[in-house]
């Protein structure tokens, strides 16, 4: 089985969801190869953004990923690729090449238990409190998504 998490810039979001994804598939059990990427390159080569590898730091997670484009070839490669939110879910469904393609791409919030949240919100222009939603939510998502690979 293999992951592929997608945001924007592949810096936020994305890191923090394959970090908190790997710790917890691992805990699980759950034999799985995990990745990242962004549907923007204009992070390309750079670590996830400090202040979200210091917020997941704190709640037991290392975020090691180097941003990356998402590409025609991870469409193939990949079993399921998870989009943060509703643009980058369009926009991974607009660039698949098959319907098979795109029935691969799901979003993120199809696995949130509580309805507060429809997507996982960008903490890049906002304040310190948005790192830790994003971290609440791939907590959240990340345990239920593991309960959906186990069934499928
Ligand atoms: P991410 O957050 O998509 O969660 O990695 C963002 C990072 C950078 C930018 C936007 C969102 N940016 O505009 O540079």
């Amino acid at each position: 089985m293999k992951i592929l998490f997608v945001c924007l810039g592949n810096i936020c979001r994305s890191p923090a969801a394959e970090g908190i994804f790997a710790h917890k598939a691992q805990q699980a059990g759950l034999q799985v190869e995990i990745d990242s990427a962004g549907t923007a390159a204009y992070h390309a080569g750079e670590k996830a953004d400090r202040r979200m590898r210091q917020t997941a730091k704190s709640r037991g997670y290392e975020l090691t990923s180097i941003s990356r484009p998402v590409t025609n070839a991870d469409y193939e490669s990949f079993d399921y690729l998870i989009a943060m939110d509703n643009q980058n879910y369009d926009e991974l469904r607009e660039k698949a090449l098959t319907p098979e393609q795109a029935e691969k791409v799901l979003r993120m919030r199809d696995f949130f238990s509580n309805a507060d949240y429809d997507h996982v919100p960008d903490p890049y222009y906002g304040g310190s409190k948005g790192f830790d939603i994003v971290i609440d939510l791939l907590e959240e998502g990340s345990d239920n998504l593991i309960k959906f690979l186990k069934q499928h």
